[in-house]
């Protein structure tokens, strides 16, 4: 507990599914939490939540697609003093479209917000952060891993995530700050594939919101490179489509991950995001 009691961790995307457990449980152990999204109500009641239960909360409103937004609504939270120990990087979006049927803004969105936002909120906060220690958790997912058919921009920001992770962690050896990534499957309970109502593949299967929160807190304790959180045997499978991509598609492909993705192309054109 030593290494999280008065911390003070910034968690973008707290406003609702994993980021809410990620807050709630760093609250729990006595860090101070700074939540940034854009629904002010749910973050509100987010930090009325943590308060409740005697930690200490305050909120941050921000569109991080606005990559231009972020930087003095960061300066203003440094110059009012706070200094940030723990910046997760956790919000995300996803659109399953075929290719061609998403605007330039669509992409451009998603790749604000899932890559260019995190790179961004590191590199304003790195410079207090190399002075005072810290740590830097990446929310990123398995679809950084193997490409995801129909989600193909999602897949792009997170595999961008993932190697952006390698190389700073790389960049930052000796320095007193530590950066991590987590790749999470499929999550039941709370959060994008919970909203999708979409069955997970049997030989994936699902993992809950709490096992993320484990995998951050890991990466915080023990400076991890990289946590998968799945229970399948996902690393030997991952080596495979690194050895031979196009049997790590057949498998896939038996999985039924492409006919679920169709599904959620469907799904998605009745409720256009
Ligand atoms: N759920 C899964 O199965 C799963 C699997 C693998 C990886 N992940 C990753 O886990 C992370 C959390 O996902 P989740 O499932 O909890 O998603 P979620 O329930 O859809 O929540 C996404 C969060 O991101 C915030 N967000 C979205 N657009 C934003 C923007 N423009 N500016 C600021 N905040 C924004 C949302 O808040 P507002 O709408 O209030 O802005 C919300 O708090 C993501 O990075 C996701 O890729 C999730």
């Amino acid at each position: 507990m030593q290494i999280f009691n008065d911390k003070v961790a910034l968690i973008t995307g707290a406003s609702r599914g994993i980021g809410t457990y990620i807050a709630k449980s760093l609250a729990k152990r006595g860090c101070r939490i700074v939540a940034i999204a854009r629904d002010k109500d749910k973050l509100s009641t987010l930090c009325q939540e943590i308060e409740n239960q005697g930690g200490n909360a305050s909120y941050i409103p921000l569109d991080l697609s606005e990559i231009h937004s972020i930087e003095p609504a960061i300066n203003s939270l440094v110059d009012d003093g706070k200094r940030i120990d723990f910046l997760i990087n956790n919000a995300g979006i996803e659109q399953y479209r075929h290719l061609q049927n998403y605007t330039a803004d669509q992409i451009s969105k998603i790749i604000n917000v899932n890559l260019h936002a995190p790179i961004e909120l590191t590199r304003i906060l790195l410079p207090y952060m190399l002075e005072n220690g810290g740590n830097i958790v990446n929310i990123a997912s398995l679809g950084g891993k193997k490409g995801i058919a129909f989600n193909s921009i999602y897949s792009a920001t997170k595999s961008g995530l993932i190697m952006w992770t390698d190389a700073m962690r790389q960049e930052l050896n000796k320095t007193s700050v530590n950066i991590s990534v987590v790749c999470p499957g499929f999550i039941s309970e709370a959060g994008m594939f919970k909203d999708s109502n979409m069955e997970a593949p049997r030989l994936l299967g699902t993992s809950s919101p709490l096992d993320v929160v484990d995998a951050v807190i890991k990466c915080i304790e023990k400076n991890l490179a990289e946590v998968i959180v799945n229970k399948g045997p996902m690393k030997p499978l991952l080596s495979i489509g690194q050895l031979s991509p196009l049997l790590a598609d057949r498998i896939v492909g038996m999985m039924g991950v492409r006919e679920m993705s169709l599904r959620r192309v469907e799904a998605e054109k009745s409720t256009l995001k």
